[in-house]
């Protein structure tokens, strides 16, 4: 009876811990100049690295000048990109309503590779 209890508290943990975390085994990663495709080598099960792009639009909502993970979140008109591509974590400018604020959202938290492709966790 514990023992399953048990088990079954660690499949929760497992299935918490798989979102996100793309950082791992994906390499390469750069915005493209569109401002919301982003684009990694990822290696799949096999081993194999394949090149895909995730439209973060898709991803992360601006909210008062901070990005968040979000469904459908459409980021994109409000931000621009600063150009610096850091690789995992990208920055934008923002706006908030009354100016604009920087924003650099760790992608890790909510972007996985799922056997070779980027899918968001949202
Ligand atoms: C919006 O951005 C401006 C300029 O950076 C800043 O002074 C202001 O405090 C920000 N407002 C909010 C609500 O974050």
């Amino acid at each position: 009876m514990q023992f399953s209890a048990l088990l079954a508290a660690a499949a929760t943990l497992l299935a918490t811990a798989s979102a996100g975390g793309f950082s791992k085994s994906c390499t390469s990663c750069r915005l493209g100049s569109s401002n919301t495709l982003y684009g990694c080598l990822c290696t799949n099960d096999a081993g194999k690295e394949i090149y895909n792009i995730v439209d973060l639009n898709k991803c992360m909502v601006n909210v008062n000048g901070q990005l968040i993970a979000r469904a459908n979140g459409d980021f994109g008109p409000s931000c621009t990109a600063d150009g610096q591509n850091d690789q995992y974590t990208p920055c934008w400018t923002c706006g908030n309503g009354s100016g604009t604020d920087q924003s650099c959202p760790t992608l890790d938290d909510f972007l996985s590779n799922q056997n070779g492709a980027l899918v968001c966790d949202v």
